[in-house]
């Protein structure tokens, strides 16, 4: 029988999630109250070849047909806002059975929050995928303090069967494992140009080509192992008292953000996104695809995830 999910919310993210599950072979219902947001998403699909016979289309949970309320997945994927996931929460708890998973694809807000004013909040697991969530394999599943390990699991098989690589995080923290790491990059990164030591582009060109090309095939303990963890110690020892430890965002990234400069969907971050940089980032969605698949062959596989 074909597998069935549900998704709440046909964003940036709802529609990729969307997409993803589509080409694995499952039926798909994709949910937003704004009939714009429905419509590029199925102009999105058509475009990328999907098979529009599995995709179902309403603004509301309960618009789909009764049976639907055994769907053994919905995913919720709205804006980023506690009270607005509330409501959809319990919204998605009225309208489909008791055994059903409800996954929150939230960005860092914790379980124990979310779940409040739901009936049956032990079933709640969070299911963070990254953007484009259709082309990045690895999706982070975090059960809350009232979720039981069966559930965690059950989410984590759908995942698999799915073609994502689950990875269950024991215990539940803000910014889950890869935001921690990449707001800690970033604070670096923005001290780094703050102090004049290089601008954002030759960051970028270091980055991409030294540490990026490396992580794009082996994770960082493993690479440590590599370079000799007593060379690590010696440099971590001097190193560290002078890296960034600022508790609040950087006053240059508070800037840019106030003045509109919110990075591609404005025209302007860090960088100005003309055309040339437009088609740039499409040709790197398929150039990651490829690196993805090498990834995915390279020795140690995805065992421990
Ligand atoms: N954008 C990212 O890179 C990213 C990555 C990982 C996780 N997330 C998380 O995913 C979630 C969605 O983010 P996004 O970037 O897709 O946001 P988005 O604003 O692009 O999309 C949200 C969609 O939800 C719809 N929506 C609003 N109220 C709704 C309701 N009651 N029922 C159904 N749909 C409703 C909106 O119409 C909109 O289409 C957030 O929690 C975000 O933190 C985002």
């Amino acid at each position: 029988m074909t597998m069935r999910v549900a998704i709440i919310g046909a964003g940036v993210m709802g529609q990729r999630i969307a997409a993803h599950f589509m080409a694995a072979g499952f039926a798909v219902g994709l949910i937003d109250p704004n009939s714009q947001a429905l419509e590029i998403a199925s102009d999105f699909m058509a475009r990328t070849g999907q098979d529009r016979s599995r995709l179902t289309l309403a603004p509301a949970l309960s618009d789909l047909a009764p049976d639907w309320r055994d769907t053994p997945l919905v995913i919720e994927a709205v804006p980023e806002n506690l009270a607005l996931k509330h409501r959809v929460l319990r919204d998605i708890e009225a309208a489909v059975s008791d055994q059903t998973i409800i996954a929150s694809n939230t960005s860092g807000l914790m379980s124990r929050d979310l779940c409040a004013g739901m009936r049956h909040p032990e079933r709640l697991v969070i299911a963070h995928f990254f953007n484009p969530a259709d082309v990045i394999p690895v999706v982070e599943v975090i059960g809350g303090p009232q979720t039981p390990a069966a559930t965690t699991a059950r989410l984590a098989d759908i995942l698999r069967q799915s073609g994502k690589v689950p990875a269950v995080l024991k215990i539940e923290v803000p910014g889950f494992v890869a935001n921690r790491i990449q707001h800690a990059m970033m604070r670096e990164c923005f001290h780094l140009v703050e102090t004049g030591v290089a601008d954002a582009a030759t960051i970028d060109a270091i980055v991409q080509h030294s540490l990026g090309v490396r992580l794009a095939l082996i994770g960082p303990f493993l690479q440590r192992d590599l370079n000799g963890l007593d060379t690590h110690l010696n440099i971590a020892s001097y190193l560290y008292p002078q890296l960034a430890t600022d508790a609040t965002p950087p006053a240059a990234l508070r800037s840019l953000v106030d003045n509109g400069a919110l990075g591609r969907k404005s025209g302007k971050g860090f960088y100005d996104w003309d055309s040339a940089l437009n088609q740039r980032a499409e040709a790197l969605e398929q150039a990651l695809r490829q690196v993805i698949a090498i990834g995915a062959t390279a020795p140690p596989n995805d065992k421990e995830a």
